[in-house]
């Protein structure tokens, strides 16, 4: 009892305090010297002047871009684009203004000494009570360090992969030498062994070979060579080069791809995308089951699908599965190897195509991942 007349008397006096802040003389110069002293720079601008003018701007602000205050009031804040103002962000960022909802993007900016700055910007409108838009304001943040962090990163992981690639597809190339005999008899033994470096190296290209196309998907530097594809031939292909896998697993692949039509895309893309749903597919099935691989025609679509007996997967994990590095199971034991990356780039190659991936899937009841992709005639 006495704990609860406590706890309401510090409610009380709480709320009357700020009732008092609310009202008070110090409220304003409290809330200017917070924004005066805020590390990220902020700028408030006046729609009802003509040209939408700077009326304020924090200390912040002028130390980021280097401008002196007389400098600033009373322009727009495109004076920081210096003359190259061909930003697509610019677009969005009109049309935000124009429809009064908050912007967020990063823009390339120049301070006053003409150095470039990558500015994260994010402008929100300052309504009255009425709902009118009577202020904007903009937190700016400068994120140049970050962004050539982040360029180095990238360049780091190609060079990585590049260099792990060569010697890795030399090794794979001569361990598969001693594989198939062409060097002469190997012991029972020997041979065992070679073969499990062989898996292991292949395991070890694929992933070099995910990390470079996810490089290229990031600079936007993934692009199709579209010509003519045989979905039959592609699906044989995926599965024939898939069979070392499935038997190892003990799944039989079944297919159905008979007499569909040549529709154009890129071959060696779209088996990409094939043979990762192929693998995904026998690594979570059990022995004994099946694997079936179908091809159809659904009007101006063309549908491969994948289907198998295995675990399912819980719907509330369905968007999760195209997000890169996402695995259902990240624990250290989880039982399938693999790098997360398969779906991401499957999903971006089949948009690249103009189609769409998914998948059917009940926990417990094996799941049917599909992709469609638009069926273009060669002329
Ligand atoms: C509150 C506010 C802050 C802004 N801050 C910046 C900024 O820091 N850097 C920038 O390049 N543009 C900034 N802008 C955008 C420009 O002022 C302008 O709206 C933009 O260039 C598009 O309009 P325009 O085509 O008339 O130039 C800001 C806009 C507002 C409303
Ligand atoms: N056929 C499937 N059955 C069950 N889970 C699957 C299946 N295919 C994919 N997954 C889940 O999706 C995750 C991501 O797959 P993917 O992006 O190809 O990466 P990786 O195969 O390298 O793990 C897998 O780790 C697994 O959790
Ligand atoms: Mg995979």
């Amino acid at each position: 009892m006495k704990r609860q007349t406590t706890g309401s008397n510090a409610k009380d006096a709480g709320k009357e305090f700020l009732n008092s802040f609310l009202d008070s003389p110090e409220r304003l110069q409290i809330l200017e010297q917070a924004v005066d002293s805020a590390r990220n720079g902020i700028v408030i601008t006046d729609p009802a002047l003509p040209d939408n003018p700077i009326v304020y701007a924090n200390q912040a602000f002028l130390d980021l871009s280097g401008y002196p205050i007389e400098e600033v009031l009373g322009k727009n804040c495109r004076f920081l684009q210096g003359p190259n103002r061909d930003q697509p962000e610019l677009d969005e960022l009109r049309t935000a203004l124009k429809e009064g909802i908050p912007f967020i993007a990063t823009l390339r900016n120049y301070r006053y000494n003409g150095s470039l700055f990558w500015n994260e910007l994010s402008i929100s409108p300052v309504r009255d009570k009425s709902g009118k838009v009577i202020n904007y304001i903009g937190v700016q943040n400068d994120v140049t360090a970050r962004r050539e962090a982040e360029r180095r990163v990238s360049e780091f992981y190609s060079m990585v992969s590049h260099e792990l690639r060569t010697p890795m597809s030399s090794i794979r190339a001569s361990l598969g030498l001693i594989d198939d005999g062409s060097a002469g008899d190997a012991s029972p033994q020997v041979t065992r062994l070679v073969r499990i470096a062989l898996q292991n190296a292949e395991r070890l290209l694929k992933l070099v070979d995910d990390i470079l196309d996810l490089k290229k998907i990031e600079s936007g530097k993934l692009r199709l060579n579209t010509t003519l594809v045989d979905p039959k031939q592609l699906v044989t292909d995926a599965v024939s080069s898939l069979s070392p896998q499935a038997e190892q697993a003990r799944v039989k692949l079944e297919t159905d791809a008979e007499g569909q039509r040549q529709f154009l895309g890129d071959p060696h893309r779209i088996s990409q995308v094939l043979i990762n749903l192929i693998s995904n597919a026998i690594k979570f099935s059990s022995p004994e089951t099946t694997v079936s691989v179908k091809v159809e025609q659904d009007g101006r679509l063309i549908r491969f699908s994948v289907k198998d007996q295995g675990p399912g997967i819980d719907v509330a994990d369905f968007e999760k599965l195209f997000v890169k590095f996402q695995q259902l199971d990240s624990s250290d034991t989880r039982s399938q190897m693999g790098s997360g990356l398969g779906l991401a780039i499957s999903k971006t190659i089949v948009e690249l195509h103009g189609g769409k991936i998914g998948l059917n899937s009940e926990k417990g009841a094996g799941s049917t991942f599909w992709f469609n992709l638009p069926m273009v005639p060669p002329d």
